[in-house]
């Protein structure tokens, strides 16, 4: 049986990590089997690596504070994947600006809690939340040496009916938890090269 593997990445609380573990890590699909090989987390505390815990997987720490400079960190991130034999890397709410460091070296998605390219940047959920658009959204795109700006993968949207703030993030994050293990679910059974 021929086994993808895939590195998931992450920084906080790892509700997607969790949605990957859950609706894809050690799953066939098409006859290709899907492997979680490697979590890395740059946040010694994040909710994620416990979340992974239960289902029995390591996360290696990689703690951004430990390291010079940004390219010094993603010297020691691509290190790291570059150990096993990673098909596909996954940042699933990894919170650091990358270097080309990564970015030319790591083939890699991005989730963004946006409809790309408007709402750049950390605080997409808010941005889009206060501005007049009508439609929020998630986008997954390519990793690319500009900040969410690679290539768009798959986009899913929603009509503003949701008034608070906490309505229109719980919306996302539920889209989220499908539309990332969807797309890697797309990828690794299609592209020939994933
Ligand atoms: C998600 O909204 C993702 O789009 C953003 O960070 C959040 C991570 O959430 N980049 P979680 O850690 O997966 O719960």
């Amino acid at each position: 049986m021929v086994v993808k593997n895939i590195a998931v990445l992450f920084s906080g609380s790892g509700s997607n990590l969790q949605a990957i573990l859950e609706k894809v890590h050690g799953k066939i699909f098409k006859g290709i089997k899907i492997n979680v090989a490697l979590l890395i987390c740059n946040n010694p505390d994040a909710k994620g690596i416990e979340r992974a815990k239960k289902f029995g997987l390591d996360t290696v720490v990689i703690n951004h504070k430990d390291y010079a400079s940004r390219e010094e960190f993603d010297k020691a991130v691509v290190d790291e994947i570059n150990k096993y034999s990673i098909d596909l890397t996954i940042l699933a709410g990894f919170m650091r600006i990358l270097t080309p460091i990564f970015t030319d070296n790591i083939k890699a998605i991005n989730l963004h809690p946006s409809i790309l390219p408007l709402f750049k940047g950390a605080h997409a959920i808010t941005d889009s939340y206060h501005s007049d658009m009508q439609i929020g959204g998630v986008s997954v795109h390519w990793v690319s040496s500009e900040l969410d700006a690679g290539e768009i993968i798959a986009q899913k949207t929603f009509a503003r009916k949701t008034k608070t703030l906490q309505e229109w993030e719980k919306k996302i994050h539920k889209i989220e938890h499908k539309l990332l293990p969807k797309t890697i679910i797309k990828i690794l059974t299609k592209d020939k090269n994933a």
